[in-house]
């Protein structure tokens, strides 16, 4: 089995490798932070509390497919639902970590997470992949940069979409996000002792790549 966790604050850069790791040796890549992003959706388009949210949750079948060279997270219901850009909302982003602390939604979605990573082969990016979801991977990673580099990243991704936002409400978002994801109780953003930390400051998405295929030992 090839399983490829990578683990790393908001804006580390953690999605795009992970869309090149998928793509280079054949994996499934697993977006765990959508499936904690469409569990704040659920709550607010359909004004849930955090019992009616985690019965909701234990009756989907979320997945992940391609459509017209886009990542969707698909959940199976009567009709399939794809998501994408509902899921990167302001509204969503500011819900999404306050979720993600609640212990009965990660035991729903960790157990979901744990399930497709034993039936495939996988790269799954998150915050608690290392440590919990597949603590035995074949690959650990931790993905890092400086506050400033990561908001910067954030910030050219929004401007490229037409997201009306300044810079500052970037950084603070992701400020806060970070404090909240490191300091929870359950399964907090944490590098796993075996995991091999890549600080991407000023490095370019080719030499991130790099480093991972030398410790992978597949260069291409
Ligand atoms: O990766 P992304 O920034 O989209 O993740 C959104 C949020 O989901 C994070 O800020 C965190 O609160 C939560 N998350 C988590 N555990 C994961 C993945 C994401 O708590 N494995």
């Amino acid at each position: 089995m090839l399983r490829i966790a990578i683990d790393g604050p908001a804006g580390s850069g953690k999605s795009t490798i992970a869309k090149i790791l998928a793509k280079k040796y054949g994996l499934l890549y697993i977006d765990t932070g959508a499936m904690y992003r469409f569990a704040a959706y659920l709550m607010l388009t359909e004004n849930m509390d955090f019992n009616e949210l985690v019965e909701s949750l234990k009756e989907k079948e979320i997945t992940f497919e391609y459509k017209d060279g886009e990542q969707y997270l698909v959940v199976k219901d009567e009709i399939a639902l794809y998501l994408k850009d509902e899921l990167r909302s302001v509204e969503v982003t500011n819900l999404v970590s306050k979720v993600a602390s609640n212990k009965e939604v990660r035991a729903v979605l960790t157990d979901m997470q744990k399930k497709i990573a034993s039936e495939n082969n996988v790269v799954m990016d998150g915050r608690d992949i290392g440590t919990v979801v597949i603590p035995d991977a074949e690959f650990k990673f931790f993905l890092n940069a400086t506050l400033n580099e990561r908001a910067k990243r954030r910030y050219k991704d929004f401007i490229e979409k037409g997201v009306e936002i300044t810079f500052e409400e970037v950084l603070e978002d992701i400020k806060k996000r970070d404090e909240m994801d490191a300091k929870r109780d359950v399964a907090p953003l944490k590098k796993a002792d075996d995991a091999i930390e890549i600080d991407t400051t000023g490095l370019t998405i080719d030499d991130v790549v790099s480093i991972i295929e030398r410790n992978i030992g597949k260069v291409h």
